[in-house]
């Protein structure tokens, strides 16, 4: 099996007749992006990357995380946006939950904590707090290598281990992953001699993930990155067709741009599977910046049922109805619990005894699944048979190509991001970096009203 994407639970509100109609803009969209003459083809580098990569490069990530896996009982992993969900995405998808709290018997591998993604001084002297007695590793994520977050915390992190384990050993447990040529990171590697991985110049932060920006990260866990690239690959290959008839993944950008036109506007990805909270907080970076621009585009959200059935739902179900649920339907699950019977049913469930927890899941999903049709909300699924790399990868280019397709087809640049600059350049003024010097009086002024 492979990742489906069935749009039947949408019918009442789109069918296949309407939504059909965008043929020839799909067409036209599918021709922008392997032609790369649409807006912002510079950043196309993703849609023959899991054929295009280099192996050789493949094979130094793997060499760094069995070294990492050596030095250290812990990785950190510094990037924000698109330095960093992708990685959390895939490793949180595949891993153990409660992985960094597994013992060694169960886990070779180290322990990964995610900083930089904040400005929050609680944050990182707690995760200083955890690193007191460990010996640990630092990947830094930047492409531009100017960004502020993870620029912060690695100046922290950084000192830490040179204080702990001297400049010399530190040169050795850093690994930094930017730009080919450009930026302070970039410059800082070369000087100190920290082992780098590169960027591609044509891929952007959010369609990031299958480069070293995700990749290393993703082997220190212990996943298979090999395994992740051929399912990329395979999905790639599946979805090469111009036709919007024989193309699910086109099938998914035209239904939720015509859901879009009708005023659902904003869309929930669902899932019963809290693994997969980061994956929906990946996803939500991609078709949020990719699409909200230029006073348009769908909004990102997402929920972790049945979790959220018991808050969210309520809105789910009889709120505004400007929302469609995407839910993301892992067919089969890779742990098996069965419910027991008991002599006295004081619990009233003795009629699930003998079932599995996961079957138990499955009827919630199809429960809530004809219920929120009927609130009014439309429901499109995407299916994928197991969570394993292999499904992981081609489930990521399913939503980076439909999401390419999905911007074409609602008139925007899917690959820029002007939109994040303007805090940045708030906040630095407010900082007073040097420059900003008439930006800061008028904003000061502004804040004392
Ligand atoms: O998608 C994007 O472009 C952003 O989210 C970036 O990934 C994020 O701002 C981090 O940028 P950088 O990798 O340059 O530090």
């Amino acid at each position: 099996g492979t990742v489906c994407f069935d749009h039947s639970k949408a019918v009442p509100f789109t069918a296949p007749e309407e939504w059909g109609q965008l043929e020839a803009a799909v067409r036209h969209a599918h021709f922008m992006l392997h032609e790369k003459t649409g807006l912002g083809h510079e950043y196309l580098g993703w849609v023959d990357l899991p054929v295009t990569y280099d192996e050789t490069e493949l094979v130094r990530m793997k060499q760094a995380a069995t070294r990492i896996s050596q030095q250290s009982d812990v990785l950190l992993v510094i990037g924000i946006g698109g330095s960093y969900l992708g990685a959390r995405a895939v490793l949180d998808s595949l891993g153990h939950t409660f992985y960094n709290v597994l013992g060694k018997s169960k886990r070779q591998t180290p322990e990964i904590y995610f900083v930089g993604n904040n400005i929050s001084s609680v944050y990182m002297s707690h995760l200083m707090d955890v690193l007191e007695e460990k010996r640990f590793s630092i990947n830094v994520i930047s492409k531009s290598g100017t960004t502020t977050e993870p620029a912060i915390a690695f100046r922290l992190f950084r000192e830490l281990l040179e204080k702990k384990v001297g400049k010399d050993e530190a040169r050795q447990r850093i690994y930094v992953t930017t730009d080919r040529n450009r930026g302070a990171l970039k410059q800082l590697a070369d000087e100190a001699g920290y082992e780098s991985f590169v960027i591609p110049d044509d891929i952007g932060g959010r369609f990031s993930v299958l480069t070293p920006v995700g990749l290393l990260p993703i082997a220190v866990g212990g996943a298979d990155i090999d395994a992740l690239m051929a399912g990329a690959a395979d999905a790639r290959r599946r979805y090469l067709t111009p036709d919007l008839g024989e193309n699910e993944c086109y099938q998914y950008a035209a239904v939720r741009n015509t859901l879009y036109r009708k005023n659902k506007t904003i869309e929930m990805l669902v899932g019963y599977e809290p693994q997969l909270r980061f994956f929906a907080e990946w996803w939500k970076q991609l078709y949020g910046e990719s699409e909200g621009k230029n006073g348009r585009g769908i909004f990102p959200a997402s929920a972790e049922f049945s979790a959220d059935l018991h808050s969210l739902g309520q809105y789910i179900q009889d709120g505004m109805r400007h929302l469609f649920e995407t839910v993301l339907h892992v067919e089969r699950s890779q742990r098996e619990l069965v419910i027991g019977e008991e002599e006295v049913d004081r619990d009233g469930l003795n009629f699930l005894a003998g079932q599995s927890i996961d079957y138990v899941n499955k009827k919630a999903f199809e429960g809530t699944l004809l219920a929120h049709l009927d609130g009014g909300v439309p429901n499109l699924v995407v299916s994928i048979p197991e969570l394993t790399a292999y499904h992981l990868g081609w489930l990521i280019y399913f939503f980076e190509k439909a999401c390419g397709i999905s911007g074409y087809l609602l008139g925007v640049n899917p690959f820029d991001q002007p939109g994040v600059e303007l805090y940045k350049a708030n906040m630095f003024a407010l900082l007073g970096k040097p420059g900003h010097e008439e930006r800061k009086r008028e904003l000061e002024a502004r804040l004392q009203g």
